[in-house]
Order: structure tokens, then C-alpha cells, then sequence
């Protein structure tokens, strides 16, 4: 699998979706009914009102981050165990989803992450926000390691927003690291005492380094109940809305169980009894380095993401260790989480 492009197992595998071909990312067509999809984008928005800061959805005015809580890059939630949150937990264990990665890695034994969410609301005026162009998969490891996902819920047209990527940037991967590269120092940039093995931020220079080799900056577009699969190592980040439409996803990713080490199964359960969610890598990583006859272990792989969320220099008082409704705790769930066995 380790060279393969999604689009490979795609076509073979994903018979059943109408799929559309992006080059390193497929967008599947009604993973999930319009129907159950609108549920999804009401429980994200009764999700911000619990916090009782005054946000309104009906209300513009209320749509700045003092009536909000604290998000990454105006729209992506991770703390206040969101990531548990009982919504989060029913997207990742749509039947229609596992299947999507079952198929993907032919094996019904994964691992699912703790991932957030992403509710964000258009036009807001109190953003400084510029494009933070970026890959998820350290340059060190080699082929196609973790495919990333995300279920839309709401309609993702050109206006509101979403996945930015760099169709066919995942196949000159490592062309494009063959040689020392120097990461962009973002202003987003995560502080580098977190030790994000596993992201690359890229200078503006670099896009024009795979543009000239025929990539291109696209814009996916979705409808609600579409799901996206995108290879980790594609050039890509989300862009705000500029719509009226609000933009709702849940991000989601599983790999196979066999990835994850002991270690990384009693890290991930002492993730799950925490409510603490975790990056998009849902194990912890083997990779054997053909090329020089080593073997990496990354221990960083499942990182908790258990930061507080800060506002205005201090942990925001409503910070809180446990999700609003919790996760209904099925077999299925404890396995995908790895607290429990196959
Ligand atoms: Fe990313």
C-alpha cells in the first residue's frame, strides 16, 4: 500500500460512491443523507451556544470570538473535549464512513483519531487570518502513510470556504524533499516544544516549486453528506468562508489497528478516558527507512492535544475537561478508539 495513490484503491474499491478524481484526494458523493447531515450542522451549532457566551446564529453581530469558544484558525475546535463530544463520535461510527476506510485498508480492524471539528462562520471581521499552506506527514517518512479525512455537512461551494489543495503535490513529495528544506515560520506556526512531527508549513516559494511542475491550487467543493480522503502528503490547508453559508465538517481518519504499538494503544486509552483529543494520526508508527536500512520509531504520533484553550492570555473560563453529551460507549466505539480488542 505504501506507494499506492488513494485514487489506486479507489477505483478499485469504492464501486458503490460516485467519486470525482482529484490527483491525491477523492471527494465521495452522499456518504451520508442530506438529512442526517443538516442533524450534524444543528448539533455543532447548539455545540457553540452551550457555551453561554452569547453567540446567536441569527445574529451577525455575535459572530466574533468574545461570544465564541477559543478555535485554531477561526473555525477548528480541539479543546473542551470536543473531540468526545457524542456528535463527534456518531460521524466517526457512520456505517458509511468505517466502510469508506475499511475498504480503503482492507482490513475491518482500525484505529480511529481524536479529531476536532470545524464550524466556521463567514465574513467575521475580528480575523487576521492569511492561508497557511501545509502538509501532515513528516518529510523523513516515505509513501503514502495515513490518508486524512473529513465528513462536510453543510453545502461547500466556492464562496464558503474549505479545503484548499495542491492537486498532484503528494506524488513529487519526495522530489520536493530529496533536498534540506526550511519550514515557513507562520505566524500559526504550533510552538516547537509540541514536536508536530508530523506537519510542514511551506514558503511561498514552494508552491511556485510544484506549480512549475504542473500542481495546482484547487478549491474542493462539497455537498452535504460528501466525504473527502486526501493523502497526507498533499500540499493543503482550509480557507474561510466568504459566503453566507456556515461551514461544518468533523474530521475524521482510521488506519489499521496493526500500525499501533502497545505503547500507543495505552497512550490512546488514556486519551479516550480523558475526553483529550489527539491530531489526525490515529497510531502510533513503525517505519521501516528502506533507503537507509533503519528502522524510525516515532513516539510522537498520538499527541494529546490537551492545551488549554487561551483567551486573552489566560485559560479561557469556560474551559471544561468533559464533553456536553457524551459518546453512547458501543463495542464498535471502544475499538475504534483501542481501548477495546478486536
Ligand atoms: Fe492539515
Amino acid at each position: 500500500m505504501s506507494t499506492t495513490t488513494i485514487l489506486e484503491t479507489a477505483a478499485a474499491n469504492y464501486e458503490s460512491y460516485t467519486i470525482k478524481d482529484l490527483n491525491g484526494c477523492v471527494v465521495l458523493k452522499n456518504v451520508i443523507s442530506p438529512e442526517r447531515a443538516k442533524y450534524y450542522c444543528d448539533k455543532q451549532i447548539q455545540w457553540l451556544k452551550n457555551f453561554d457566551l452569547g453567540f446567536d446564529e441569527n445574529d451577525e453581530s455575535t459572530w466574533t470570538a468574545e461570544h465564541l469558544p477559543i478555535s485554531f484558525k477561526g473555525g477548528m475546535y480541539y479543546a473542551y473535549a470536543a473531540a468526545h463530544e457524542k456528535m463527534a463520535w456518531e460521524a466517526r461510527t457512520e456505517p458509511a464512513v468505517i466502510e469508506i476506510f475499511e475498504k480503503l485498508w482492507e482490513t475491518n480492524e482500525l484505529l480511529c483519531s481524536f479529531d476536532g471539528m470545524n464550524i466556521s462562520l463567514p465574513r467575521r471581521k475580528d480575523l487576521n487570518w492569511s492561508p497557511w499552506p501545509h502538509c501532515d506527514q513528516n518529510p523523513n517518512r516515505k509513501g503514502m502513510q495515513a490518508v486524512q479525512g473529513l465528513l462536510n455537512f453543510a453545502p461547500n461551494g466556492p464562496k464558503d470556504g474549505g479545503l484548499m489543495l495542491m492537486k498532484g503535490s503528494a506524488k513529487l513529495f519526495d522530489e520536493f524533499f530529496a533536498q534540506k528544506r526550511e519550514q515557513y515560520d507562520h505566524e500559526d506556526a504550533p510552538p516547537p516544544e509540541l514536536q508536530y512531527m508530523d506537519l510542514f508549513l511551506f514558503h511561498e516559494k514552494d508552491l511556485k516549486w510544484f506549480e512549475d511542475r504542473g500542481c495546482e491550487m484547487i478549491k474542493v467543493n462539497m455537498e452535504p453528506g460528501d466525504f473527502v480522503l486526501w493523502d497526507s502528503r498533499t500540499m493543503h490547508y482550509a480557507c474561510l468562508p466568504e459566503g453566507n453559508q456556515i461551514r461544518h465538517v468533523q474530521y475524521i481518519c482510521m488506519t489499521p489497528r496493526r500500525f499501533a504499538t502497545p505503547k500507543a494503544l495505552e497512550l490512546k486509552k488514556y486519551c479516550f478516558e480523558n475526553f483529550i483529543g489527539t491530531t489526525h494520526w490515529p497510531h502510533w508508527y513503525v517505519v521501516l527507512d528502506l533507503q537507509h536500512g533503519r528502522k524510525l520509531i516515532n513516539d510522537s504520533n498520538i499527541r494529546p492535544a490537551a492545551e488549554k484553550p487561551m483567551r486573552n492570555g489566560k485559560v479561557c473560563p469556560k474551559d471544561r475537561s468533559e464533553p456536553f453529551e457524551k459518546p453512547v460507549l458501543t463495542e464498535r466505539l471502544l475499538q475504534l478508539a483501542g481501548v477495546k480488542d478486536y
